[in-house]
């Protein structure tokens, strides 16, 4: 009786956060078109059954996501993890940020930062109005809309999507150890498990880091992103609660700043699609560098066009709403075979909803 209920709960939950990102979208689109009907985005092969094919595809992922938790994988109270706070309070500013990002759609302005920010020490690819992002990932401005921008664009999902990398991470991280205790008859669960260290490589704000926390409570967690005010948000968030505040650090997913074998696991959540080609290569080379030889890997991203050729019209929609330069090329990309030319073996693919995900394992 209590499950049905907490299931109920959750599906009223997802379905509230559903309606809320719809309404808001259509709203946005009805203002710009009134504002300015030459930025009038023509998006085809959006059919009936493409939007039933999604609804299917997105309750299987909630379906996935309850049977994770009833499955003892990561606690139940994950389910409705939400920062309620932060989204009522930045809720006006991204409404009042909107005619920012219609001047710069207007003109075509995708990499424009604000005088204040020093752009000097970043990549010329990375210095992108990503989604249109006002100050890109530069700014706290940019930092405090970002959660709830990426919720709304995925009608409240982002977190499930998100939370699909703990089963494999965790089945992987099982498998480490277990072959570390060899016959010793006291395998220690790895959710207790402290000499465990996981990296979330391009953490922003936290979410992830936040998900791993709460299903490996005494693990080491660390995080790396390239965003100053990205990496303070994401102190911010886990520093609420009593719990232990993962390691965060500046740095390139490219030149990552740890020893060679050093996490037994890591998880990179949202990142390739905003990556140029070469530098997903290089970002795969040093993944593979800082895993432990029987460690792994785990990347959550967008769905690609070899797996879901029947959502090419949601695959096509992304860049012609958002600014994402390199997402097209993206959807084209053999990860796996960029996984398996340096080193990682035993590469699995899933797809949930509108994600993507590998599971690669260095090999012992
Ligand atoms: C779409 S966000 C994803 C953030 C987070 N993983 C999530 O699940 O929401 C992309 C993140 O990647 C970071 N990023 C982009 N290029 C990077 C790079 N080369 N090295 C490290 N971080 C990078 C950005 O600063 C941003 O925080």
């Amino acid at each position: 009786m209590a499950d049905t209920l907490t299931k109920l709960a959750y599906q009223t939950f997802q379905d509230g956060k559903n309606y809320f990102g719809l309404g808001h979208k259509a709203l946005a689109t009805q203002l710009r078109l009134w504002f300015k009907p030459e930025l009038k985005v023509k998006i085809e092969g959006i059919t009936p059954e493409l939007l039933a094919e999604m609804t299917r595809r997105r309750d299987e992922l909630l379906q996935r996501d309850w049977q994770d938790a009833e499955d003892g994988i990561y606690p139940e109270s994950l389910l409705f993890d939400n920062p309620w706070e932060d989204f009522l309070r930045y809720y006006p500013a991204l409404w009042l940020d909107m005619p920012k990002i219609w001047e710069r759609v207007e003109h075509k302005q995708y990499q424009s930062f604000d005088d204040d920010i020093d752009t000097r020490h970043f990549p010329q690819y990375y210095l992108q109005n990503f989604h249109y992002q006002t100050d890109g990932y530069l700014s706290d401005d940019s930092a405090n809309l970002y959660d709830l921008q990426v919720e709304l664009l995925f009608n409240g999902t982002a977190d499930a999507m998100r939370r699909r990398v703990l089963a494999p991470l965790k089945s992987g991280l099982q498998a480490v150890k277990t072959a570390k205790a060899g016959s010793q008859s006291d395998v220690m669960e790895v959710t207790n498990a402290h000499q465990i260290k996981v990296l979330d490589v391009a953490c922003g704000t936290g979410r992830t880091l936040k998900l791993l926390r709460d299903t490996f409570p005494a693990a080491s967690l660390y995080g790396v992103d390239l965003s100053p005010a990205y990496l303070r948000k994401a102190n911010q968030l886990l520093s609420q609660g009593r719990q232990t505040l993962p390691q965060l650090m500046q740095g390139q997913g490219e030149s990552l700043p740890y020893r060679d074998n050093y996490f037994d696991g890591l998880t990179c959540v949202f990142l390739f699609h905003e990556l140029p080609g070469p530098i997903r290569q290089q970002v795969i080379e040093e993944c593979f560098r800082v895993t432990k030889p029987g460690g792994l890997l785990v990347i959550c991203d967008s769905i690609q066009q070899i797996d879901t050729p029947e959502l090419e019209a949601v695959m096509a929609s992304f860049p012609a709403i958002f600014h994402e330069p390199y997402y097209r090329d993206y959807t084209q990309d053999d990860l796996t075979q960029r996984l398996a030319s340096v080193g990682f073996e035993d590469i699995t693919t899933a797809v949930h909803f509108v994600s993507k995900y590998w599971v690669a394992h260095k090999p012992t």
